[in-house]
């Protein structure tokens, strides 16, 4: 019986009974997650932090920060720039791959999305940190280089997210299953509170902003129509539908209870393939479903499998209880086919 267990006893123990994680992995899961407490120590404080609204500038995707955006974001960076673990980050937030002075360098390359969901800052709804490891291939003996970020995310170490909800969660895998811990202010650490996460296979719940639904392509169009004709459609069930526009929100949602979550491609913009960005949420985001049991597509492949080209690159997005989404990629399928 492990529940009950503080994050870091939980994961040495794990190790001590059998399960592979080296020592600096530890040490950097267990970093991020204190850089994270100070995270949901400043969100919490909401416009008592008098930093709320919008910040002005302008991130690498043409989108408008968020003062908060940049503040979690500062957090992040200057926490693990100095931890001795990484050899180099990724962020959202920041355009370029940023560097870790030689003295300081570790064995890991870390991404993430310091703020997830951040548009729901100033209405007071659940945002999150996203964060997925790599292994840097040459170790703390170089800065690694634009391709070394580029790895598939099947080659993840370990991928997280902490959502700050009406409790703080943090939900983590390093390969052997998804735990959740959830941070007991009282003594200031994260405990285990459920073990071995498994998605329900099935489900009548979907995610998905329909507002967008004429730039889509036709199978997801389709898909979407059949789910709202209900137990009289073509699916033969009446679905409900969520959207909370915070991807950590759902996908939480989602390891409790099992739902579907999309964010598919769209035409608004040829140049992007879709909202969501592949190395800081959606591939970790898919290595906690599929460690859930669950399954994570683009529609036509595995999101783990797809190259990465890009620190910043687009992704179509369909994940959750595995049978939903593999009807969904059958609709996907069926339109290939028929072209
Ligand atoms: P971020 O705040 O990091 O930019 O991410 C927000 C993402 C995701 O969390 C959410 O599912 C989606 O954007 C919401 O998009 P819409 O506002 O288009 O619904
Ligand atoms: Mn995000
Ligand atoms: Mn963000």
């Amino acid at each position: 019986m492990t529940t009950g267990m503080k994050l870091k006893q939980f994961l040495l123990h794990a190790k001590r009974t059998g399960v592979e994680l080296p020592f600096d992995l530890i040490e950097l899961i267990h970093e991020v997650s204190i850089t994270c407490k100070e995270i949901a120590a400043t969100v919490s404080r909401g416009e008592l932090s008098g930093v709320l609204g919008v910040a002005g500038s302008e991130n690498v995707q043409g989108e408008t920060q968020k003062e908060l955006d940049i503040i979690t974001n500062d957090i992040m960076v200057e926490h693990m720039k100095v931890s001795g673990l990484v050899a180099g980050m990724g962020s959202e937030e920041v355009d370029d791959p940023i560097s870790v002075p030689a003295q300081e360098r570790g064995e890991y390359i870390l991404l993430f999305d310091p703020l997830d969901g951040s548009s729901n800052i100033d209405v007071n709804i659940s945002v999150g940190t996203i964060f997925s490891v790599l292994k840097a291939p040459m170790g703390c003996r170089a800065e690694p280089s634009l391709n070394d970020y580029h790895q598939k995310g099947t080659q993840q170490r370990a991928a997280g997210f902490v959502v700050y909800g009406p409790s703080t969660v943090l939900v983590l895998t390093t390969g052997q299953g998804v735990n959740m811990f959830t941070l007991d202010n009282s003594i200031g650490e994260f405990v285990l509170t459920k073990e071995g996460v498994e998605i329900p296979e099935d489900t009548k719940e979907f995610a998905i902003n329909l507002s967008n639904k004429r730039f889509w392509e036709e199978p997801m169009q389709q898909y979407i129509e059949d789910c709202l004709q209900g137990e009289k459609g073509p699916l033969g069930k009446r679905y409900n539908m969520r959207w909370v526009a915070s991807m950590v929100a759902e996908v939480f949602r989602i390891l409790v209870r099992g739902g579907i979550f999309m964010y598919p491609y769209d035409n608004r913009d040829p140049s992007k393939a879709g909202k969501l960005r592949l190395m800081y949420e959606a591939n970790p985001m898919s290595f906690i479903i599929e460690q859930a049991g669950g399954m994570s597509s683009t529609g036509h492949e595995r999101i783990m499998d797809v190259e990465a080209k890009d620190l910043h690159q687009r992704v179509p997005v369909i994940l959750g209880s595995r049978n939903e989404v593999a009807k969904v990629v059958e609709y996907h399928l069926k339109d290939e086919d028929a072209a």
